[in-house]
């Protein structure tokens, strides 16, 4: 489905068009068609709603083009439905004819996206899904990553918690390819540290029927629970598990998608959790200031990891196609640039490594009241194995 929606950023970009010359309108290059292939509904949908704010926010504070050119956007609700995202990729692909690809959110419909754009060639910007396989073995030329691989927040986590002594860990996730590999990479650390996983537990993705497995938890009385939520699912199981009494006994930890973009929800029930990701609140570096208080302004919202990384997609699409003036069938020349960029993200700076992901401090945070409060670095500019990745 091509939706066209009223952005709270289209009225002035429209308005910044019309102040223009006439002359700069009939010797402008033709629009850049950028594919957003999101989820609009669902457990997701606030996911990628921040995505799409992020990106047209950098686009807007860049004058409203890339690279000279205007963009014109078509957009797909992927519903994170991994049956469908083949053929709603192709909508963008093949009917629509796009210049570049942005999306998604979900690891399983990313995957799909990148066999796509990997056939096609069509350059593919994923703004959330961590799907370690789109930098590892699907790595390509065209395939590039403003956000994380799911090894790497859990990774990150592991480390720390095996740290602070913690022996007997309990994993729960939802089952696809985004909680396996959230815990993946946590049990590669965590056991690396001298812990052990005792159970792994799961539930169908979008599932959230939690209470069979927070009795399992309360019966194994483990030292510790890591957790892979986002989204709704993410406020419902923090919001279960306290409810069903295990906050007081067994500490909750998550990547950080467990309590980002949630805590107005979560209330009091998130207080204490600790979790692992590469944004957090309170960084207070200037870019990081400017770029929240812009977001606040625009979208009336505070910004959350996701707001960031549809920002930083957008960052990264302009250094690619300024690299080429524009013209997107340079790929080589557009990875070239990219692979050699310092991308001043909200975040902290970060470089893509050789597989195209974020090379990036892996911060940790604990929530205080409606703040995912900076604790400190967990894991200084984490690189991702990009296992299987032949480039
Ligand atoms: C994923 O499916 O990769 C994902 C979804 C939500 C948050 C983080 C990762």
């Amino acid at each position: 489905m091509t939706k066209t929606r009223h952005h709270p950023l289209a009225a002035a970009l429209a308005l910044a068009a019309m102040a223009l010359p006439f002359a700069a309108h009939t010797q402008t290059a033709p629009k850049l068609k950028v594919g957003l292939m999101l989820p609009y509904t669902g457990t997701y949908a606030a996911l990628g709603n921040a995505i799409e704010n992020g990106f047209r926010l950098q686009i807007a504070e860049a004058g409203g083009k890339v690279a000279g050119r205007e963009i014109e956007f078509f957009k797909v609700d992927d519903e994170s439905d991994p049956s469908k995202a083949t053929d709603n990729v192709n909508k963008l692909v093949k009917r629509d004819a796009v210049d570049v690809l942005v999306g998604t959110v979900h690891s399983g419909v990313a995957m799909a996206m990148a066999k796509v754009a990997k056939d096609s060639g069509t350059l593919l910007i994923v703004p959330n899904a961590g799907a370690d396989m789109v930098t590892g073995a699907m790595c390509a030329n065209n395939i590039f990553r403003s956000s994380f691989s799911n090894w790497q927040p859990g990774y990150a986590l592991g480390e720390v918690m095996a740290k602070k002594g913690l022996k007997n860990v309990v994993t729960i996730t939802h089952k696809y390819a985004a909680g396996d590999e959230s815990v993946g990479g946590f049990k590669e650390a965590f056991e690396k540290g001298g812990g052990k996983v005792v159970k792994v537990l799961s539930l169908p993705f979008p599932n959230v029927e939690f209470q069979a497995l927070l009795t399992e938890i309360a019966a194994t009385k483990p030292d510790a629970v890591y957790t892979f939520f986002a989204g709704g699912a993410a406020v419902k199981f923090v919001k279960d598990y306290a409810a069903a009494g295990l906050k007081k006994s067994i500490p909750l930890y998550g990547a950080g998608f467990l309590t980002d973009g949630t805590l107005d929800a979560q209330g009091a029930d998130a207080e204490g959790v600790i979790t692992s990701l590469h944004y957090a609140d309170g960084l207070n570096t200037p870019r990081d200031n400017a770029f929240r208080l812009a977001y606040a302004k625009t979208f009336k919202l505070q910004p959350d990891v996701y707001a960031v990384q549809g920002y930083d997609a957008a960052q990264m699409l302009a250094i690619g196609l300024n690299a080429v003036k524009g013209d997107v069938s340079k790929k080589a020349e557009i990875a070239a640039a990219l692979e050699k960029a310092k991308i001043d993200s909200p975040r902290g700076m970060f470089s893509l490594s050789k597989a195209h992901n974020p090379v990036q401090d892996l911060y940790l945070r604990q929530v205080v009241g409606k703040e995912n409060k900076l604790v400190g670095v967990a894991s200084k500019s984490l690189a991702d194995p990009a296992r299987g990745c032949k480039m």
